[in-house]
């Protein structure tokens, strides 16, 4: 995975005054080169509003009210909104998938037996060179078998069937999107996916099924075209290039997006976490977790280096974060409710699971 964070100067007013540094010839220009460093800084600290006052009338405001029901009142406003939700392991966890940083629960706690110089090793590629076989015993329990979507995954379908999803990015890689049942051109799936395999010498694509026989049985899969390789699930490790499609969308998706939901992520993972920057000024976003993520500190958002989230709070663009704090599906589950598309949440999770009970699968 690229660790690199791609900086985003889009959102910044072009017309700002930069600090202009040249080298020092004198006395003099060192003063004037500093006393324009410090109407730089001054004009900076004056756009800050430290106060916590609101800068702007209420008919300048992107949301009438920073909460949930600002946010679906926006919705309703804007008939033709784009939403992007973006997800991590928190929406699966009521599905019995464990997330990764959770205290306890979280997979990264549960690592002892592997012996690891660090968790994220049974992630890094040049950990799984050396040694395969941590990553298959734990694939065992996270192959997608038997799990169901959860209401937050058909919630995200919820909001492609009404015309509003304009995609949805995700860092989970058990598939339970493709079983929800979205389509793959709405899909991004950042970290990969189990749905598919290579090997790592020459290539040669698996399915799931193939990869699936050979994990559950206790077989680290071998590649049969070259009887060398080995076969490793598309799940893009630490140390390696996201997939294509997650960049090239990106720079389309988010520069047009009228709102944000972030869902079930500790949004510490780059470049996935960066994504929340990369949305317009005016753009709402609603993070649904069980605990405040994505804040940047005061120096970052003043140095341009990352803004992150801001809740609670009218100073930056008139104020635009919402924070849900509790679990995925009851937040889904309201926002639903709140819309008025209760019955309909309620007829596609039933529809579904009975489909998923008798074994006809609309995973893509
Ligand atoms: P994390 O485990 O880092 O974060 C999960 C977040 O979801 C935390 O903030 C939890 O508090 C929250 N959460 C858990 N269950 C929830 C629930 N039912 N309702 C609401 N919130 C809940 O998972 P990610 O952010 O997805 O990489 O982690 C990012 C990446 O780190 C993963 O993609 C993974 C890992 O290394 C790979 O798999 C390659």
């Amino acid at each position: 995975m690229d660790k690199e964070i791609k900086e985003d100067r889009r959102d910044k007013n072009p017309d700002e005054e930069k600090p202009h540094i040249s080298p020092k010839s004198s006395e003099t220009e060192d003063y004037s080169e500093m006393e324009r460093l410090g109407r730089y800084l001054a004009q900076k600290l004056r756009l800050i509003d430290f106060s916590g006052n609101d800068q702007r009338d209420e008919s300048q405001r992107i949301l009438r009210e920073l909460s949930l029901d600002g946010i679906v009142e926006y919705i309703k406003e804007n008939t033709n909104c784009k939403i992007i939700t973006m997800a991590g392991a928190g929406i699966s966890t009521s599905a019995g998938i464990p997330d990764f940083r959770s205290p306890s629960s979280g997979l990264y706690h549960k690592l002892e037996k592997y012996n690891l110089p660090h968790p994220q090793a049974i992630f890094e590629l040049d950990f799984f060179m050396k040694n395969p076989e941590p990553f298959f015993t734990l694939a065992r329990d996270l192959m997608p078998e038997g799990f169901k979507p959860t209401t937050c995954h058909y919630f995200i379908r919820l909001l492609w069937e009404k015309g509003l999803l304009l995609r949805h990015y995700t860092q989970n890689i058990d598939t339970l999107e493709r079983i929800a049942g979205l389509p793959s051109d709405k899909l991004v799936e950042a970290h990969g996916t189990f749905h598919t395999g290579r090997c790592l010498k020459c290539r040669a694509p698996y399915t799931l099924s193939w990869m699936k026989e050979k994990i559950m049985g206790g077989i680290i899969p071998k590649c049969e075209e070259c009887n060398e390789g080995i076969v490793k699930p598309d799940i893009i490790f630490f140390g390696e290039m996201l997939p294509e499609r997650f960049q090239v969308l990106a720079d389309r998706d988010f520069v047009q997006a009228d709102l944000l939901i972030i869902m079930g992520s500790s949004l510490v993972v780059q470049p996935f976490a960066s994504l929340i920057d990369r949305v317009r000024t005016t753009c709402p976003r609603l993070l649904i977790n069980n605990e405040k993520v994505g804040m940047q500190d005061r120096l970052s958002r003043f140095l341009g280096l990352r803004q992150g989230l801001v809740f609670d709070s009218r100073n930056t663009h008139g104020g635009r974060d919402v924070a849900w704090l509790g679990d995925c599906d009851a937040g889904c589950q309201l926002l639903a409710d709140k819309l008025g598309w209760r019955d309909d949440l309620q007829a596609l999770i039933q529809r579904e699971h009975e489909s998923l009970n008798s074994g006809n699968r609309s995973d893509n």
